[in-house]
């Protein structure tokens, strides 16, 4: 999607698509009386509420340039959040593609803010996504499209820094899901290692993977542990953004990166087990933030580390029961081998301590419990520093990904501490599975290192069709990511 901000009247260019937001029922114009009075009268005649989300495509016949109008609902002032404006631009660019619209139009008036534009054609971008890259009739549409903002903008020039922006975030974004939507035959870790190597050369970042030599040697063997029963071999993947301080310490960014999680020994049911390729989506949305700062070159310098297993059972897998020592020196009963993102977890935890960070992050599908609290439309945060957690909390509003936070208490650390070892990787009690597991992870991070978690296993991906995406991955968490970063 190519986007551009020009300060002509709406009503001057010709597009086959004009995007109207409508929100407490009215439209939000200002200029062109004819496309106003266009715009009211279907909103009175047609049903529309203006709902979030609720789209509506009709024809202008002639009446003005664009030959149709998009109405979409933003819903009422209160309540509003950029995630509904995000994803509703990119509603209104899906109805519009289906329509055949290929260059649309949207107004902005003298107040329009940069966050605005930035939501709008972020969204926008994501609206023309596809993949359909399996289906033997699909093909990926070649064809470019364009959104233009126009209108009498006070501020076109932070409107046009906003599009850079935007467009930028969009890139990646994008590229990044066409990996994470890859199963678990194909997204392998060699091939999620040369995707973010080539990834690396492209943008300038500097790229090292470490394979199963190498991770022996580093003493990583909890995240060995969970590879043991795959015919692939684990990898860390370590990517780095130098940033344009030299005196600046590194934020870390760390993610979960199963490949595919069968649960191993301790095995999924076989319903849904399916969507278990999305089990990557942590690392995914590590390596689409890593890209968008490669791409924006953020003040801060920033490390991101994926932890890449697959998680199978076989005759070599780690067994039940099994004590591992972890590369921090911790000792870990696997209790349960499908508790495997904290065990591939703690020893890139430990990892990015060797790089004496200002902050580390780490992004997670780590429980099923997370869903059971806040269902599918946000994810918990924990951590050990108030301040970080309030940062990423904000950063996340302004991104349009919600953060919800749950405690660490000592009763909780507890849970984790092992018979025979010093912790297991499953909490004694059985309760509050998303806290336990962000209890293990902080017997990796000291009291010292700012450190927050994020359990995206209810946002990472979607599983049935939505007004703004298919089915797949979200990458949820890299938004919040680069909002925290361009603010440090
Ligand atoms: N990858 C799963 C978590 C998950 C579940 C993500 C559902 C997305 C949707 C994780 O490795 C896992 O299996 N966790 C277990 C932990 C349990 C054994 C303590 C879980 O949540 O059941
Ligand atoms: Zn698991
Ligand atoms: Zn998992």
């Amino acid at each position: 999607m190519k986007c551009s901000l020009t300060t002509r009247p709406l009503d001057a260019l010709a597009k086959d698509a004009l995007i109207i937001f409508v929100q407490n029922k009215k439209p939000m114009l200002s200029g062109s009386k004819t496309i106003s009075a266009l715009a009211t009268e279907q909103i009175k005649n047609s049903g529309f509420s203006g709902e979030t989300l609720q789209i509506l495509v009709f024809p202008t016949l002639g009446k003005i340039k664009p030959s149709r109008i998009i109405l979409a609902g933003l819903g009422k002032t209160a309540g509003f959040r950029m995630e509904t404006l995000e994803r509703t631009a990119s509603a209104a660019v899906r109805a519009g593609v289906k329509a055949g619209a290929k260059n649309f139009i949207t107004g902005i008036d003298k107040t329009a803010k940069p966050a605005f534009i930035h939501a709008v054609a972020r969204g926008a971008a994501w609206g023309t996504y596809d993949f359909n890259t399996f289906k033997t009739d699909g093909k990926k549409k070649s064809t470019t499209l364009s959104l233009t903002f126009a209108g009498e903008c006070k501020n076109a020039a932070a409107g046009r820094r906003a599009l850079t922006e935007a467009q930028a975030e969009s890139d990646a974004l994008l590229s990044t899901a066409d990996l994470a939507n890859l199963p678990g035959n194909i997204a392998t870790p060699q091939k999620i290692a040369n995707w973010a190597s080539k990834m690396a050369k492209e943008t300038g970042l500097t790229c090292s993977v470490l394979g199963k030599a190498d991770l022996k040697k580093k003493n990583c063997n909890a995240l060995l542990a969970v590879a043991a029963g795959s015919d692939l071999d684990a990898k860390i993947i370590t990517l780095k953004y130098k940033g344009t301080d030299p005196t600046a310490k590194p934020v870390v960014l760390v993610g979960k990166t199963i490949t595919f999680d069968s649960g191993g020994i301790s095995l999924k049911p076989g319903k849904g087990m399916g969507w278990m390729l999305y089990d990557k989506c942590g690392g995914m949305a590590v390596l689409t933030a890593m890209k968008m700062i490669a791409l924006l070159k953020p003040k801060t310098p920033v490390i991101g580390i994926l932890t890449v297993a697959e998680n199978m059972p076989s005759g070599g897998a780690t067994r039940p029961g099994d004590i591992i020592k972890s590369r921090s020196g911790k000792t870990i009963e696997i209790l349960n081998t499908d508790a495997e993102g904290r065990l591939a977890l703690c020893d890139a935890l430990d990892l990015a301590l060797t790089h004496k960070p200002a902050a580390i992050v780490d992004l997670a599908t780590l429980t099923g419990a997370v869903i059971v609290a806040l269902g599918q439309n946000g994810s918990a945060i924990l951590g050990n520093n108030s301040q970080l957690t309030q940062k990423l909390i904000k950063a996340g509003e302004a991104g349009g990904e919600r953060l919800w936070e749950l405690p660490i208490w000592d009763e909780h650390k507890e849970d984790i501490k092992g018979t025979f070892a010093d912790l297991q990787n499953i909490g004694k009690s059985g309760t509050a599975g998303t806290i336990t597991a962000g209890a293990f992870l902080s017997e990796f991070v000291p009291d010292d290192v700012p450190w927050a978690h994020i359990d995206i296993a209810g946002t990472a991906w979607v599983e049935s069709p939505k007004p703004w995406m298919d089915p797949g991955a979200t990458l949820f968490g890299a938004r919040t990511l680069i909002e925290w970063i361009k603010r440090l």
